[in-house]
């Protein structure tokens, strides 16, 4: 099963690919965590992105079309993958159709997570990423155990540098230019299936499992 996540920052991308990953036994393949784990790292690839993240831009497809294709190529993605953050512009929408074309598969869903700017903030100021494994929560609908420490791993849980109020503001505009334009493409490839993202995460995960299958 090959899928892709669409939706805002913050709409619950990454969450929902988590659970959907530990469902159907497949790999999550998210380009945020790869650029943060290259930024982690100091390599060059995270120094380049850096610059872009901090901003709230995207980063430019060159840096960011083939280190997926080449990802979802690896033997872990034998039985597909959830995509999450990629692809988030019209180039890299296509050249993802494209490299699959050539390996003869194809795209099973595009799930768009939706959710109205007004919640998006309130979300992303309450967000807490862990340093060391990149798990999620947030303080009010999806606390650690014990606060701000890794339910996971033990390490600490940081404020993400891109998600402050001006930067989430400036990603919420990149998205609405470049991303939004995806829920057409896949609506005319015949695979878009939108769900209300609005609702806690046990009842928007109901919905996946409606459309993806039990
Ligand atoms: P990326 O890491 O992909 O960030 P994003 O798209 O802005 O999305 P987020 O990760 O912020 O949100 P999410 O939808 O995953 O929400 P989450 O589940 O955490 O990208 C970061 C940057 O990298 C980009 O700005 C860009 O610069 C670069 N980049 C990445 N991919 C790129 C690409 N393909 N091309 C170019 N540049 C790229 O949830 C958010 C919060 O809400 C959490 O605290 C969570 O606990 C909570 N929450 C989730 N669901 C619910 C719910 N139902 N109810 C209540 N709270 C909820
Ligand atoms: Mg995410």
């Amino acid at each position: 099963m090959k899928i892709i996540m669409l939706g805002a920052p913050g709409a619950g991308k990454g969450t929902q690919a988590k659970k959907i990953a530990e469902k159907y036994h497949i790999p999550h393949i998210s380009t945020g965590d790869i650029f943060r784990a290259n930024i982690k790292n100091g390599t060059e690839l995270g120094k380049q992105a850096k610059t872009y993240m901090d901003q709230g831009l995207l980063v430019p497809d060159e840096l960011t079309v083939n280190l997926v294709i080449d990802r979802v190529q690896k033997e872990d993605c034998a039985n597909g993958y959830v995509l999450d953050g990629f692809p988030r512009t019209i180039p890299q929408a296509e050249a993802l159709t494209k490299a699959l074309e050539g390996l003869g598969e194809k795209l099973d869903y595009a799930i768009d997570v939706d959710v109205p700017d007004e919640n998006i903030v309130n979300r992303m100021s309450g967000r807490r990423a862990c340093v060391s494994c990149g798990a999620t929560y947030h303080v009010v609908y999806a606390a650690p155990k014990v606060e701000g420490i890794c339910d996971t791993c033990g390490a600490e849980l940081i404020l993400r540098d891109d998600d402050k109020p001006e930067t989430v503001q400036k990603r919420l505009g990149v998205y609405h230019e470049q991303t939004q334009p995806l829920i057409d493409y896949y609506t005319k490839a015949g695979i878009l299936k939108s769900v209300d993202g609005t609702r806690n995460l046990e009842e928007v995960f109901k919905s996946i499992v409606e459309i993806l299958g039990e």
